[in-house]
């Protein structure tokens, strides 16, 4: 999509590889749903937060995002990184794939951080 965060910001590709990994689950409209999609509690429980992700902030729509909100929500992205809140534990403990090395938690903030100025 035109308006998505990697295209607009010219993502380098293995930053562009771990969002897409670790984030885009819940924050973008090109969700991939897991096994357990169809099996309740697990099913309704990501489904909640797929809605409550992308409605906070939606990669694929972050190029409509005013300037201002684009930089709060770098901002944002930065301290769920710094601070381990997200990819949501619940869903790392599923999926190992999302779970962020510390080199990839450098990376990205570093990338956010570079941006910023
Ligand atoms: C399992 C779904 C899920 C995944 C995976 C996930 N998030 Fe989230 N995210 C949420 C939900 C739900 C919220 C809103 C509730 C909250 O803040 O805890 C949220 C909130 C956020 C916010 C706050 C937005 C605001 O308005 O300030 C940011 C930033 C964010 N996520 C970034 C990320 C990043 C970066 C990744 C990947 C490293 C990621 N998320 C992975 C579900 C997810």
């Amino acid at each position: 999509m035109a308006t998505d965060f990697i295209k607009t910001h010219e993502v380098p590709t293995q930053i562009g590889n771990i969002l897409r990994r670790a984030c885009y689950d819940c924050h973008s409209n090109n969700t991939e749903y897991p096994w357990y999609s169809s099996i309740q509690p697990l099913g309704w429980l990501l489904n909640k937060h797929i809605k409550e992700g992308k409605k906070k902030l939606n990669f694929s729509e972050f190029g409509t995002y005013s300037e201002r909100k684009q930089i709060s929500k770098l901002k944002s992205m930065k301290n769920q990184i710094e601070q381990n809140k997200m990819p949501l534990p619940f869903y790392s403990m599923v999926h190992k794939k999302s779970l962020l090395t510390s080199e990839e938690k450098n990376l990205i903030i570093t990338y956010i951080n570079n941006l910023a100025q």
